[in-house]
């Protein structure tokens, strides 16, 4: 049921031509993550949400479209940015790579749990990057990263909300560390804790969207964390309500399952500021910087196509109505 990503058959050609064959199946493996549609599936049916959606072609008036993307007063290359990945020790500096490449391509950064050291390596990279918190159980020792991180040099910090519980209805603990949920005044106590801007990872409701707006967020990330709790909607699905709700008043990221610049065209056509890309990275990571960054260019140079195609030059000019929804 749900559509694949493979490469063509002249992708693939000139992938034998130009790779040895393990670099040549990390990449056939990073366009390949959702390899069948399984029942309950979160990333099943957030690659079949993608690939219901259609556009239209607008020619006219269209020209060389800019990618530029403007986030809490820099400027970037590409509304592409790295998804925030933990324990990439393969090879041990996978961190440091990963983070590389976002630099290279002068994208906003992500970076997950970690220690304190992992977190200086990755910011001497020189990436702009965003520090996602996890919800220890412990309020002092988030209280201590948010501090750590401002210090370090981080360009935002978030939190990923999603990793509350685990699914037997107890707290979750994550590698031996044990968490708790938020509140309402847990997450104000953070916000008037950072000078940086906070977001929030792990949104897929309005209830929560909202709870963040009136919280003093600054951003939110619909995200279902990769397929955490079964049945979860597609992050783009939630997206049209949580508009309604908060649009305009805080930026709204999204991440799980975008795989090409179409995915990313496809979010940011229907209003998101920017998209995360993750596991679809992850396997190049083994293959060095270049790797990665060349994946990553690609997928801006697929999305700036897309834009000159429907009429879009520059990000803010994204228009919804350019979307279709499958009917047949
Ligand atoms: C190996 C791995 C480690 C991750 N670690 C974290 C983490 O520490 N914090 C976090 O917020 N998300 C973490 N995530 C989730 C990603 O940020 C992202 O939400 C998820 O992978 C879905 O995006 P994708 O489909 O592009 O991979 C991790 C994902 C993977 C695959």
């Amino acid at each position: 049921m749900a559509a694949m990503s493979v490469p063509s058959i002249a992708s693939a050609r000139q992938a034998a031509a130009d790779a040895p064959a393990a670099q040549q199946q990390r990449q056939a493996a990073a366009q390949n993550i959702i390899p069948a549609w399984r029942p309950g599936d979160p990333d099943s049916f957030t690659r079949y949400y993608f690939d219901s959606l259609m556009l239209e072609t607008r020619y006219l008036d269209s020209d060389i479209p800019s990618t530029k993307f403007e986030l809490f007063g820099e400027t970037f290359d590409t509304p592409i940015m790295t998804a925030a990945l933990s324990h990439l020790h393969n090879p041990a500096n996978g961190m440091a790579i990963y983070a590389q490449a976002a630099k290279e391509c002068n994208a906003v950064h992500w970076m997950g749990m970690g220690e304190d050291k992992e977190l200086e390596e990755v910011i001497a990279t020189g990436a702009r990057t965003i520090k996602v918190i996890k919800p220890h159980r412990d309020n002092a020792e988030v209280f201590r990263r948010i501090k750590h991180a401002i210090g370090a040099g981080c360009f935002a910090i978030g939190m990923d909300i999603d990793h509350s519980f685990n699914s037997t209805g107890g707290y979750d603990v994550v590698m031996g560390v044990p968490m708790k949920n938020e509140t309402f005044e847990d997450l104000k106590s953070f916000v008037k804790a950072s000078s940086l801007p906070f977001i929030v990872k792990g949104v897929l409701s309005v209830s929560d969207a909202r709870k963040c707006l009136d919280a003093g967020v600054a951003g939110i990330v619909l995200s279902h964390h990769g397929g955490r709790v079964k049945y979860s909607i597609p992050p783009l699905m939630a997206l049209e309500p949580i508009l309604d709700a908060v649009g305009g008043k805080m930026k709204i990221f999204l991440d799980c399952g975008v795989v090409s610049g179409m995915d990313a065209y496809k979010a940011l056509a229907l209003g998101v500021d920017a998209v995360s890309v993750g596991r679809h990275l992850m396997p190049l990571v083994q293959d060095g910087v270049e790797a990665v960054a060349k994946r990553m260019r690609a997928m801006t140079a697929e999305l700036a196509g897309v834009m000159a195609a429907t009429g879009v030059t520059s990000l803010d000019k994204m228009d919804p109505t350019v979307i279709h929804r499958t009917m047949f």
